[in-house]
């Protein structure tokens, strides 16, 4: 498989499938409450994606070597990585979970996740909470360096230099991706890496940067589901994600909506600037 870059109409059409994305996360918000269960946030995604005229990418998703994936998104709860199961799982006062939301619109992707606090900030750990706003920025820190000439090890040293200096870690087993009118596309987009080196980026490419930052060691494990992936000691683990658009002079966030939370300081001081 090689890159895609997207022409004019494919632009419109991944703005689009992307904002629809983001407001299946902006519909279930309100819901993100202790009590609810992983499974009835699915539910809700699932009647809400019939509503807008989109379909889950996720369901019945099965890479070489997975079974297929049975749920709407992803519910990503505490040591979860990614790729959550939704079910029984009851959330609880003072939870982090990350819900990834792929859908699919006239044939093109977005996906997009972010974190929620269940209880509110309040109820988060002092750790957890800094977990999330370190992800937060640390997805932002990658987005920040996107422009034609730029190259993905650029965007992985960002947000490697970034989470590290304040010390978490990076998973490295998975990695951003191209996306357009499949939902993982080359390139790669590692969340770690080196200045100058990989894939320079061009007008019109469409990928995902998605970190997932622990608060203790890197390392991964998988369940028997063949699905989750939690980390090995069991530390909190973060993850936030856009689909973003290299423009003729830097980037476009793709997967934004009116719930979307703000862009981090540094980011609109850059863009004052600039
Ligand atoms: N949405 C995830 C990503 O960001 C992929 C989930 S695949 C699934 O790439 F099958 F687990 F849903
Ligand atoms: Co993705
Ligand atoms: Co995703």
């Amino acid at each position: 498989m090689s890159t895609t870059y997207k022409d004019e109409a494919g632009v419109a059409a991944m703005r689009v499938a992307c904002r629809l994305a983001s407001e299946v996360l902006d519909y279930l918000t309100p819901f993100v409450q202790p009590g609810i269960t992983t499974g009835e946030i699915d539910r809700l995604a699932a009647e809400f994606m019939v509503k807008q005229g989109t379909v889950s990418a996720t369901i019945g998703y099965q890479p070489n070597g997975y079974p297929p994936f049975p749920a709407h998104l992803c519910t990503s709860v505490n040591h979860v990585v990614c790729h959550g199961i939704p079910g029984d799982k009851v959330l609880k006062k003072g939870d982090i979970v990350n819900i990834d939301v792929t859908v699919i619109k006239d044939g093109w992707f977005g996906d997009t996740s972010r974190m929620f606090m269940v209880g509110g900030e309040a109820a988060a750990s002092v750790q957890a909470r800094r977990l999330c706003e370190v992800t937060y920025d640390a997805m932002w820190k990658g987005i920040e360096v996107v422009k034609p000439g730029a190259t993905l090890g650029d965007i992985g040293h960002a947000i490697q230099t970034f989470a590290e200096g304040l010390g978490f870690t990076v998973v490295r087993e998975f990695c951003g991706h191209g996306i357009g009118q499949r939902f993982h596309e080359d390139p790669q987009v590692l969340h770690y890496g080196r200045p100058g080196t990989l894939q320079v980026l061009k007008e019109g490419m469409t990928f995902t940067i998605e970190p997932m930052i622990n608060a203790g060691k890197r390392d991964i494990k998988e369940m028997g589901d063949g699905w989750t992936i939690v980390t090995k000691d069991r530390s909190l683990s973060a993850q936030w994600e856009h689909t973003v658009l290299v423009t003729p002079t830097g980037y476009e966030v793709l997967t934004l909506s009116a719930g979307s939370p703000a862009t981090p300081d540094f980011v609109r001081a850059a863009a004052v600037s600039a």
